[in-house]
């Protein structure tokens, strides 16, 4: 089988990291007789030098066709320039629902050992809807959407997840005591879902209170089920447990397409440099092998990346090590036999 995927390389550090992916993706597709046609475009600024838009025509009827797409990080000018692309992409595929595993990978030694925990993120509504305008000179309101049909669809999301997988527990994160209509109308609607689901635990924990709980003791969590902010805030949060934004991957999924990028951005302070790790991304490409039906070559890359970690003889410096991205990238292709 071939599988038409939609690039999107990134900026900063995000042709590195896609470079090394595409590669060990690529080595473990022909050991397991899957090929891969990348069908690249770039967006954002590197896009509007080449094309005139943000995200290019092109790019939008790519992901329309082949319905999945691997994505580096972008960066987002902050105050002024242009809106993000990730929001503008998560709008327009419709991919409201953002799902984020963070699990220790065996052997790499961090402040917490064995974190499985998932948060699911609304990825659509919330303060990210971009509604911001000026009142009066020195006044600015931001608009805060939060729908029934959005806060049901993330909560099916997640619990219907949690039922397919065994998953125990659901929290979903709030500050419903200050946002009582919005918030409050995200809970209502992660209540109504948890009836249809006895057989897992349902909790609400405010978002504050769950950050210092997440400090104290994560093990008391299993599914993050939270809103579009908290979500965002809480992933760089929890990715700190297994090791940081290096190795945490993401899906952007919805009903008809889906985007696979890790959690991170496109971190200028080491881009170019050969420092980057890889391991987010390309775990970001396993849960893309497994949507798109090729476990066995996901499961390949999988399997290769815990024998690095657990040697831990060629890891990036993030993570304690002295290698490069592409040191660690062939470490991976190396380890695949
Ligand atoms: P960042 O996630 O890019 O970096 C935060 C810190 O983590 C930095 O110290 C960086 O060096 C480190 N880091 C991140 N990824 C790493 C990796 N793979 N290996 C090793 N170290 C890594 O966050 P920051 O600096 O706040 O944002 C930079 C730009 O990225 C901004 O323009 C932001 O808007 C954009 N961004 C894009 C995202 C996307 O395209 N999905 C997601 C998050 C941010
Ligand atoms: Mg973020």
């Amino acid at each position: 089988t071939t599988h038409k995927i939609t690039l999107i390389p990134g900026d900063g550090i995000g042709p590195e990291v896609s470079g090394a992916v595409v590669k060990i993706v690529e080595t473990a597709g022909a050991a397991t007789r899957v090929k891969f046609e990348w069908h690249t475009h770039n967006a954002g600024a590197e896009a509007f030098e080449k094309t005139g838009e943000y995200i290019p025509k092109a790019l939008y009827e790519s992901i329309e066709a082949t319905r999945v797409a691997l994505k580096g990080p972008v960066t987002t000018p902050v105050g002024g320039g242009f809106t993000s692309i990730n929001v503008t992409l998560r709008q327009k595929f419709e991919l409201f629902a953002n799902f984020r595993p963070v699990k220790s990978l065996p052997g790499l030694k961090t402040k917490y050992p064995d974190i499985d925990l998932i948060i699911v993120r609304e990825n659509m509504e919330d303060l990210y809807a971009g509604l911001e305008h000026v009142v009066v000179p020195g006044v600015v309101q931001a608009l805060k959407i939060i729908t029934e049909k959005g806060s049901t669809r993330i909560a099916q999301f997640a619990f219907d997840y949690a039922r397919k997988h065994g998953r125990r527990k659901v929290h979903s994160i709030h500050k419903a005591n200050i946002m009582k209509l919005s918030d409050g109308l995200f809970l209502r609607c992660c209540r109504a879902v948890a009836e249809g689901f006895p057989e897992i635990l349902y909790a609400e924990h405010i978002v504050d209170n769950a950050c210092m709980q997440l400090v104290m003791n994560p093990y008391q969590y299993d599914i993050l089920l939270t809103e579009n902010l908290y979500g965002d805030i809480i992933s760089d949060l929890c990715s700190a447990f297994v090791g940081g934004l290096g190795l945490v991957p993401g899906a952007n999924l919805g009903t008809e397409c889906a985007i696979f990028e890790a959690v991170h951005g496109s971190a200028p302070d080491i881009a170019g440099k050969n420092l980057a790790n890889p391991t987010a991304l390309l775990q970001s490409a396993v849960l893309m092998l497994h949507h798109i039906n090729e476990g066995p070559t996901a499961e390949k890359i999988q399997t290769a990346l815990e024998q690095v970690y657990r040697e831990g003889k060629t890891l990036t410096k993030d993570v304690g090590g002295t290698s490069g991205t592409k040191e660690f990238a062939d470490a991976v292709i190396a380890a695949m036999g």
